[in-house]
């Protein structure tokens, strides 16, 4: 059952079908994320490079009229911002912020600590001998206090650590753990908060719903807080797919989170498409192709549609009960063509996970998410 949509957006599915271009800020101001979930928690969207310097025609107009909150889905990562040991490439970070504050937006840095896009000049010496742990703390207080002091006031809250936890909820063995060992995350926390003493600082990953590993991040913040650590909020990411994670333990992850600190849903997509016969995995390295792996190639089915439109009314009828523990909840992505989950596992490979189309036209699951809120005010 497609979600009760208001005359204005049902216009613009028409309009839509009449395949014309409709984006929703025609439609009245109260059909905007942002607006329906004002009195719970920031709507946020993470941003490609176009998009971050306003000059996505499609995504831009979106962005500006639906969300109140943006994190750069790459420019700020260490290989983008910091690609040799004696360079800094602040260009696309700078454009990132001044669009922010340029458009009132909460400005997320993502991310200071992560062991993906990473130069393998930060473990290794330039003949291939690994680092020792002095040099490499000192390389990452140099990292944090350089880019942190830069936007300082500017940047209202950091990922500083992103996905340090293994499934099991151990420590995740990278080269971070292996050279520092697990006090590199109370450090980058510390270095970060020596930077900016006012900006929020979070940790940040995914797969939480998972009672394991939720124990595990359960321990890191514990931790830290015994180390004299303040971590001011836990990102879950919630990359979801149709049939995975359960809408309770979504639930159960922010009820148990959210008696620690902050919860921030940071990541958020729905893939539409089988991926795995375990489902949950989503391990970037992995690659396959095979029957039934790429079934919407020229546009999702109604019956799809409609599917998208319950689960992220299931999903948001959560965060909506529990936004007085949710501070923000982020799309990973603005149209359904930006998504890094199209082309995953094999080039060519089309998922349709967000709540705007590849025409930058609101989807049905838009009107479901809206309707959760006009349900619940
Ligand atoms: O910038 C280069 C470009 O110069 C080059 O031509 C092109 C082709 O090789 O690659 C471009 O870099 C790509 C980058 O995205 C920017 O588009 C990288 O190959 C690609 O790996 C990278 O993917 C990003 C991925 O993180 C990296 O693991 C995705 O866009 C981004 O959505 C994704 O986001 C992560 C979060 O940061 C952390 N949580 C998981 C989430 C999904 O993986």
């Amino acid at each position: 059952m497609i979600a009760r949509t208001s005359l204005a957006a049902t216009v613009c599915l028409l309009t839509v079908a009449a395949g014309a271009g409709c984006t929703p800020e025609t439609e009245n101001p109260t059909t905007t994320l942002r607006d329906s979930y004002a009195d719970a928690f920031l709507i946020g969207v993470a941003l490609n490079d176009p998009q971050l310097r306003g000059e996505d025609p499609r995504g831009t107009p979106i962005v500006e009229s639906q969300f109140n909150s943006i994190t750069p889905e790459n420019v700020m990562k260490w290989e983008s911002i910091h690609p040799e040991a004696d360079r800094y490439d602040f260009e696309s970070a700078d454009a990132f912020v001044a669009y922010g504050e340029a458009n009132n937006m909460f400005i997320v840095g993502h991310t200071l600590v992560w062991h993906e896009q990473v130069g393998d000049w930060v473990f290794e010496h330039p003949d291939g001998t690994p680092r020792s742990r002095g040099e490499l703390l000192a390389i990452l207080e140099d990292h944090i206090t350089t880019i942190v002091t830069r936007y300082r006031g500017r940047v209202n809250g950091w990922d500083v650590v992103n996905e340090a936890l293994a499934d099991d909820g151990s420590l995740r063995e990278s080269p971070w753990s292996q050279i520092i060992g697990e006090d590199y995350i109370a450090h980058a926390f510390r270095f970060a908060r020596a930077a900016d003493p006012d900006a929020e600082l979070y940790y940040n990953d995914y797969g939480l719903e998972s009672a394991e590993k939720r124990a595990g991040a359960v321990r890191l913040l514990a931790d830290l807080n015994d180390a004299g650590v303040a971590v001011d909020g836990i990102g879950v990411q919630t990359h979801m797919w149709m049939d995975w994670p359960a809408i309770d333990d979504i639930e159960q992850q922010i009820e148990e989170l959210g008696r620690l600190t902050n919860v921030m849903v940071t990541e958020l997509d729905i893939g539409v498409l089988k991926d795995f016969p375990d489902q949950g995995s989503a391990d970037v390295s992995l690659r396959g192709d095979g029957p039934g792996m790429n079934p919407y190639t020229e546009g999702l089915p109604d019956s799809v549609h409609t599917a998208l439109a319950d689960r992220y009314a299931a999903a948001f009828s959560v965060f909506h009960r529990h936004r007085d523990k949710i501070t923000r909840v982020t799309f990973w992505g603005v149209t359904d063509g930006d998504s890094w989950r199209n082309n995953w596992v094999f080039p060519g490979r089309t998922n349709h996970p967000l709540l705007f189309d590849r025409n930058g036209s609101p989807k049905p699951a838009f009107n479901s998410v809206l309707e959760v809120a006009r349900a619940n005010h």
